[in-house]
């Protein structure tokens, strides 16, 4: 396993937050117009705002849930009825980590601080609850810098990399995953420009990447996916592609936004490394490969939104799959907290998150 000093950096924005008893959200999907916050008093509030992309990126959902686990427990204490509160705290349970399939850290961070109840949900219970929430959340903070540390030192010099969806503070309780390593290569003066993809259909590269690289003093220029394969044979100094990894299966086939799987095959066939940085909480060790993994399938009406005011009068038959899997002999190596996975496969998965 390899060590590295965990970079520095900082998140200049908290996309997830706990304040005086609520969950404090950014609301992603006013960005990059307006900069608003949404407090979250009720288990229920968070839960919509999971679903509805006010708060989104695996790693920020998974504390989010956490949280939102705390606050379920304050909501039940008020049942007096012991049975009837744990059924309550149950089905509370359920939603929350209901709320997005694919990415692992919902059900993984609902997991775990659910485990801290034993056995009567009860105050004592619940200041565990929220004890454990804000060690998730901080140990993701950590995660992020030991990600960006890792991720930096497999970057060449005089680089330009390519990026997807959106992988930053926003996504995280950090400085990010794949965008972590982008701001940490920057720092160190080995890249000079980032390539985020637009990431359609609801543009998290354009609208949350490109203000997050602007806050961070990074150059950017933004490209539509559609035009990755073509950027990689033209410029070439972009010596790298990263994205982040919504859930890993055990032999490290990836599912991330969809459009990742396009961006791996082009990466591929350009030569150019093709690397996927997540926490160990995003790996599903019991789902054996990619084939297995739930993929979100969100409301057409995403899709055709984004047409504002080109949107045709006939109706538009339209599917919207959020994610897909990108297969690991697509994948040059994944980076995560506790190393560098390289080649992906299902036994150095387990050498490295043992
Ligand atoms: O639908 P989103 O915006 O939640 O999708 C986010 C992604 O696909 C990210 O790449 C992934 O969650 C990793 S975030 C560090």
């Amino acid at each position: 396993m390899n060590t590295f000093t965990p970079s520095p950096l900082q998140p200049v924005v908290h996309a997830v937050n706990w304040r005086e008893g609520s969950c404090v959200l950014l609301d992603q999907r006013k960005l990059p117009r307006e900069e608003t916050y949404l407090e979250c008093r009720a288990y229920e509030q968070v839960v919509d705002a999971i679903k509805t992309l006010t708060v989104r990126g695996a790693p920020a959902i998974g504390i989010a849930g956490a949280y939102a686990v705390a606050l379920a427990a304050e909501e039940c204490l008020r049942i007096d009825n012991l049975s009837a509160r744990s059924r309550a705290f149950e089905n509370a349970l359920n939603e929350i980590s209901s709320a997005r399939p694919t990415a692992v850290n919902l059900k993984w961070a609902v997991d775990r601080v659910a485990k801290r109840v034993g056995d009567n949900l009860d105050v004592r219970a619940a200041e565990r609850i929220l004890e454990e929430a804000h060690c998730i959340h901080r140990e993701d903070i950590l995660c992020n810098q030991q990600i960006a540390a890792f991720g930096a030192s497999l970057i060449p010099a005089d680089s330009e990399i390519i990026t997807y969806c959106n992988t930053g503070d926003l996504a995280t309780g950090g400085i990010g995953t794949a965008l972590g390593v982008v701001k940490e290569a920057y720092r160190l003066r080995k890249v000079s420009r980032v390539y985020p993809c637009e990431t359609r259909p609801v543009m998290q590269g354009m609208r949350l990447t490109t203000w997050e690289c602007q806050r961070n003093g990074i150059p950017f220029s933004l490209i539509c996916d559609n035009m990755a394969a073509a950027m990689m044979r033209r410029i070439k100094t972009i010596r790298a592609a990263i994205v982040g990894a919504d859930r890993i299966a055990a032999n490290g086939d990836v599912a991330n936004k969809v459009g990742t799987y396009a961006l791996a095959i082009a990466a591929k066939y350009h030569e150019i490394p093709f690397y996927v940085a997540a926490p160990s909480s995003t790996f599903d060790l019991q789902t054996e490969t990619g084939a297995f993994i739930p993929i979100e399938d969100r409301s057409p009406e995403e899709l055709v939104q984004a047409l504002g005011e080109n949107r045709p009068s006939f109706p538009m038959g339209s599917i919207n799959p959020s994610f897909d899997v990108t297969p690991a002999e697509l994948i040059t190596a994944i980076i995560c907290e506790k190393g560098i996975i390289s080649p992906p496969s299902k036994e150095n998965v387990s050498k490295i998150l043992g």
